[in-house]
């Protein structure tokens, strides 16, 4: 069934028709994996608007306002440039946008890294201005204490191993990680490590497929899979990816739809018709199709 919404104008809140069921919380997500089983996966998408996370909310678990934001809306070139005034925006236009889902927010390249207290101050910023529910940070073992010392103060954590986008100048680019037996070790202590520090789930990325399916056996927290392995506890896709918005994504991700050539062919149809003057008057406005 699709959803509707009406704007209350005294709120200025789209309100959703049907009415959404009840907002998920952090820790029912982590009791979906009880005794290293998830009988219902966790189904996780990115959202950077409010309208987006409308659409996408009454499906998903978990929306991740991505660091991604900064390639897919701001054109940059990786995610270091993304500010925490970024992730603010956008988290809050995705809290707005959403009533079932829980919200997560990553904290961005150099607001978290220094120390704990640096990352509580980020954090603790992005749920008092957005409303989400927990943040995502990336790093294993060197990220432990902090995500111990913000799940003791009361902010959830995700954790995210394997390929972290935010390192591509350490790493060199974005291929898999995990090809040598010492990394592989290196990536399951990782996530080890935030799991035994707090961690309420974790991102697998970029790895070969036997590290995802070691890291879901040895925690106990669910794993959220992106370029690992369907042996995740569950997935999480950039939304953009997905509807075929960009001509080049990476080779694991399944595309949907075509949206870009939607969009594409739209604005040919509209140009066309201002340049041949038969575009519509006000009486004849387009219906959706
Ligand atoms: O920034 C992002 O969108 C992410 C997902 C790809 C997991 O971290």
């Amino acid at each position: 069934m699709s959803t509707t919404f009406q704007l209350d104008t005294a709120t200025s809140r789209a309100n959703p028709t049907p009415a959404p069921m009840k907002r998920l919380t952090i820790p029912a997500i982590r009791q979906r994996k009880k005794d290293g089983v998830t009988a219902q996966p966790v189904v996780m998408l990115t959202a950077y608007t409010a309208r987006q996370a409308q659409l996408l909310d009454a499906h998903c678990d978990l929306l991740l306002v991505g660091d991604s934001l900064g390639q897919v809306i701001y054109g940059l070139p990786s995610s270091v440039p993304v500010t925490l005034d970024m992730m603010a925006a956008h988290g809050a236009a995705v809290v707005r946008g959403s009533y079932h889902a829980a919200v997560v927010v990553d904290m961005p390249f150099g607001a978290y890294e220094a120390s704990p207290v640096q990352a509580f101050e980020s954090a603790s910023r992005l749920l008092k201005e957005t409303g989400c529910a927990a943040v995502k940070l990336e790093g294993g073992e060197a990220m432990a204490e902090t995500v111990a010392f913000l799940t003791a103060r009361g902010i959830p954590v995700m954790g995210h191993v394997g390929l972290t986008p935010q390192a591509v100048n350490v790493l060199g680019g974005y291929n898999a990680r995990g090809r040598s037996d010492a990394e592989a070790a290196k990536i399951v202590g990782d996530a080890r490590a935030l799991s035994d520090a707090g961690a309420f789930a974790i991102v697998i990325e970029g790895v070969v497929e036997p590290i995802a399916i070691a890291i879901t056996q040895a925690v106990p927290c669910p794993t959220i899979g992106i370029g690992a392995s369907a042996q995740c506890d569950g997935q999480v896709l950039v939304t953009e990816d997905m509807l075929g918005m960009f001509e080049r994504v990476p080779r694991f991700v399944k595309i949907y739809d075509n949206i870009a050539e939607t969009i594409s062919n739209a604005a040919a149809r509209y140009a066309g018709e201002v340049r041949d003057r038969s575009f519509p008057g006000i009486e004849q406005t387009y219906q959706p199709k």
